[in-house]
Order: C-alpha cells, then sequence, then structure tokens
C-alpha cells in the first residue's frame, strides 16, 4: 500500500524527544478517551516495556518507537500488527523477506527486527498497539549479547519518519482487512511453520512442531504423541529448550 493514501491513524500525536514508554502514555490517553488512532512516538525511552515483562531498549534517534491507540480492537491484532510491519518492513528494501515468529516477532534471516506489545483494557474496548522497528541502527551497534538476534532495516535516522508514515498506511490497511485474508498473508511469513518449538506449560517444558495458525490466532502444534494443541497466548522457542526453565519437577 501506497503511504501517500489517506489514513485515519496517527492523528492526533504526541512525540517526545524522551519519555519512560509511549506505551504508558497511550494507556492514560486511551484510559482519558483519546480517539481511535491518537499516536505516540518518542525519540528515545527510558523505560520502553517489552513482553512478558522484559524491558524493551534502543539507542535514541536509532528506532521507531510508537504506540496507538485502537478502539474496538479485533481478537486478531497482535498478529495483524506483525503482517503490517511486515510489510513494512519489505516495502523499505525489497531484497528483506519478513517472516513472523507467532504471536508477532518481526524477523529478518532469523533474526528480530521489530517488537510489538499489545496491552489494553478489553472491558472497556481500548488496547494500545506498541511496536519497535529498529530503522537506523548500524549492526555492528547492536549490544554484544544481541548481535546475533537483532536484524536493522539499516536507514538514517532521517528517514524514521518515512518509515512511521508508511506503517500507519499499511497498519491502516490491516485494520480494514478481513480476518481471511490477514490469515493467509500470515501464513505466507510464518516462521515456525515445520519447525520443532517448545514453551512453558503448566506441567513443565513442553515440545511438538509447530504446523500453521488457527482461524482465532493460537498456533497449531503437533505433539510427539500425535496430537495436536492450540497454543492461545504465550511465548515458544525455537528448538526443544526454554531459556531459563527449570526442568519438570525441578
Ligand atoms: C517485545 O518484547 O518484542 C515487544 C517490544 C515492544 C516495544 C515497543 S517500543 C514502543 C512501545 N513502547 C513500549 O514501552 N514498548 C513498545
Amino acid at each position: 500500500m501506497s503511504s501517500s493514501e489517506a489514513t485515519r491513524l496517527g492523528l492526533p500525536r504526541r512525540h517526545f524527544r524522551s519519555v519512560d514508554s509511549t506505551n504508558r502514555v497511550a494507556r492514560g490517553l486511551a484510559a482519558a478517551g483519546a480517539a481511535h488512532g491518537t499516536l505516540v512516538t518518542a525519540a528515545a525511552q527510558t523505560a520502553g516495556r517489552g513482553r512478558q515483562g522484559r524491558p524493551w531498549s534502543a539507542a535514541p534517534g536509532t528506532s521507531l518507537l510508537m504506540s496507538l491507540v485502537i478502539r474496538n480492537p479485533s481478537r486478531l491484532l497482535p498478529l495483524m500488527a506483525g503482517v503490517a510491519v511486515a510489510e513494512t518492513v519489505e516495502a523499505f528494501d525489497e531484497q528483506l523477506e519478513a517472516q513472523i515468529k507467532w504471536p508477532n516477532d518481526v524477523l529478518v534471516d532469523g533474526r528480530k527486527i521489530a517488537g510489538i506489545l499489545v496491552e489494553g483494557r478489553p472491558q472497556e474496548n481500548w488496547a494500545v498497539l506498541g511496536i519497535g522497528l529498529n530503522v537506523a541502527i548500524r549492526p555492528d551497534e547492536f549490544p554484544p549479547e544481541l548481535r546475533e538476534r537483532a536484524a536493522t532495516l539499516g536507514l538514517q535516522a532521517s528517514e524514521v519518519e518515512d518509515v512511521l508514515q508508511q506503517l500507519l498506511a499499511d497498519l491502516e490497511w490491516a485494520l480494514a482487512s478481513s480476518d481471511a485474508e490477514l490469515l493467509m498473508r500470515l501464513d505466507a511469513r510464518d516462521h515456525l511453520r515445520g519447525r520443532v518449538i517448545s514453551w512453558q506449560g503448566p506441567a513443565g517444558t513442553t515440545s511438538g512442531t509447530a504446523s500453521g495458525i488457527d482461524r482465532g490466532g493460537g498456533l497449531e502444534v503437533r505433539l510427539a504423541d500425535g496430537t495436536r494443541t492450540v497454543l492461545e497466548a504465550g511465548e515458544v522457542h525455537i528448538g526443544t529448550i526454554v531459556p531459563g526453565a527449570n526442568a519438570p519437577g525441578a
């Protein structure tokens, strides 16, 4: 989709040179009644939030850091955001193939280029869609522990705004798309399909082979005994080990 098409997302907008977390600000605005499409951006965050309570850090000015207020969110919002981010990544470099590691990590060559954090109050019918996308960091600027796992668009800092405008257009398209269309695009970008994965279940670490995304957005997994299960939420790891997990019964 062209970024020149009109979009309802992104207005009004609050931009910070530095803020603790754009998601924290957007949540406050949403709870106070901010309109659908309200956007919070920042050049830097001092307490960026990631999934599973992890921090999210980015060197100032190198990343797109944004949070959008979404009214009446679809249950597929976290997945549709991943599809939109993947489309944006490819719009800026058609050599890149962006894949999605369920539920919504966007990967290039198996390395994470963007993270998505959806937080909300379903009972109040709003969600905040937070996205961090590595735009202008050079690969050698990632901290050593991330160098093997992180990817970047490798653009200039002055291009962060162009990436934002493209992403708003792609999100607008995704929000207007049918579930079937989104799931088809997600399927084509599914990084996990056919891979052995593991996750932390009630009985400890469980493994299986990812076999696709179901109509509700859950991850379908074939277990070793041939049965099938669907993961509705959470985090999975590629391979048979969950980093940091205790062995069952330990
Ligand atoms: C993840 O853990 O993969 C999700 C990371 C989400 C980070 C973004 S950066 C902009 C927005 N504000 C936050 O505090 N978090 C999200």
